[in-house]
């Protein structure tokens, strides 16, 4: 089959030939139709943090079609309409991650091919009113954004939520929840445009991060948050940390804007706030995270839509922030070199 794999000593994606995945008793065999992009995939083309010598093929949404299926996998058949998960091996502790735990797309060879091989357990059935570019942008996104929200910042629906830098992918989906939930939603963005998008999606209001009284204006807005979901982390947190109401969560899941500097212990001991990091779901969450989509008739915000062509194009687009939502890229066409 074909794959786009990340070539090691280049450093770039490329087009090649590889093995067809082979099903075993426990697993499916799905054809892809549409992936989407994650930050995790950027740090990886960025930082090299690579473990062995062999193409690796990256990508960990994906959504298509089951072609086959192992002897023991029951539930799901040839012809199946499926999203995957790619929270792989959790564990049996559900407030962390265990040793085992692995992201799908690296080191294990994700979604960027023809076809996957996958433990029928991280399967389930895309929902009927998505799309397969749709059902794509689902998976690291939402799950993170379910567990940032509900598990790790103990969402409830009176609760005043601020989400940070909403032309982010998890952002949007915690955004989306929330509203879909009847909940009071802020956001904020280093561009305008965005916040006004985040507006017409149901978002209150918003600030851009980039003004100096940005905390100033937004708590001008509000009274505080009971909820506060942040990927940014950065000189920024200290003031997400003056800005919770008493007894609130800082649902904490990202490092884009680096280290965290001068917090003020007494906010956090008085207000008895809560600092969560959280990071990615376990397969309940999933599973739970595809049901509210469906319930609730959530579409994804998708940024743009690229060939497997683009690919190179699309990274480079999510390197300069520019994007609102997700960006996907259909699997359909594998016939010209990248
Ligand atoms: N722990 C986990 O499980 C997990 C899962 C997914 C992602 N992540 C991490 O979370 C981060 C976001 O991931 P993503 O996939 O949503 O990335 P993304 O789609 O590339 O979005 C990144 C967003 O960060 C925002 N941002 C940049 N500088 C900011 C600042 N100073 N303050 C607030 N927001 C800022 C931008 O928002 P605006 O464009 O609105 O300015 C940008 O859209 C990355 O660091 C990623 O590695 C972690």
């Amino acid at each position: 089959m074909k794959a786009i794999v990340l070539n090691q000593k280049t450093y770039k994606l490329e087009i090649k030939d590889v093995d067809k995945p082979i099903i075993s008793r426990s697993t499916v065999l799905v054809k892809l139709v549409a992936t989407s992009l994650n930050h995790h995939e950027l740090w990886t083309l960025k930082e090299k943090e690579l473990r062995n010598d062999s193409n690796i093929i990256l990508g960990s949404d994906g959504a298509g079609i089951i072609m086959n299926v192992g002897a023991d996998v029951k539930g799901l058949k040839k012809g199946d309409e499926v999203v995957i998960n790619p929270s792989l091996n959790w564990g049996t502790n559900n407030k962390v991650q265990g040793k085992n735990y692995e992201i799908l797309g690296f080191p294990k060879h994700g979604t960027f091919a023809e076809f996957i091989a996958i433990n029928h357990q991280y399967v389930c059935h895309k929902p009927v009113h998505l799309s397969f570019q749709e059902a794509a942008a689902l998976p690291l996104a939402g799950l993170t954004a379910y567990r940032a929200l509900f598990t790790r910042g103990e969402f409830e629906n009176s609760n005043r939520i601020l989400v940070t830098g909403i032309g982010g992918g998890v952002a949007l989906f915690a955004l989306s929840f929330a509203v879909a939930l009847g909940a009071e939603v802020y956001v904020t963005s280093g561009n305008d445009h965005k916040i006004l998008k985040a507006i017409e999606l149901g978002a209150k209001g918003g600030v851009n991060y980039k003004d100096s009284d940005w905390s100033v204006k937004l708590l001008k807005m509000t009274k505080g948050f009971d909820v506060i979901v942040d990927s940014a982390a950065g000189k920024g947190f200290k003031e997400l940390t003056e800005m919770t109401n008493p007894g609130a969560r800082i649902a904490l899941f990202g490092r884009t804007a680096g280290n965290i500097q001068n917090l003020n212990p007494s906010i956090i001991f008085w207000k008895q706030i809560s600092i969560h990091g959280t990071t990615m779901g376990n397969n309940e969450e999933f599973k739970k995270m595809v049901d509210l989509i469906s319930s609730e008739k959530i579409h994804p915000v998708i940024d743009s839509i690229y060939s497997i062509q683009e690919i190179n194009l699309a990274f480079d687009k999510m390197a300069k922030g520019e994007q609102f939502g997700k960006i996907v890229i259909n699997m359909d066409k594998f016939n010209n070199e990248i």
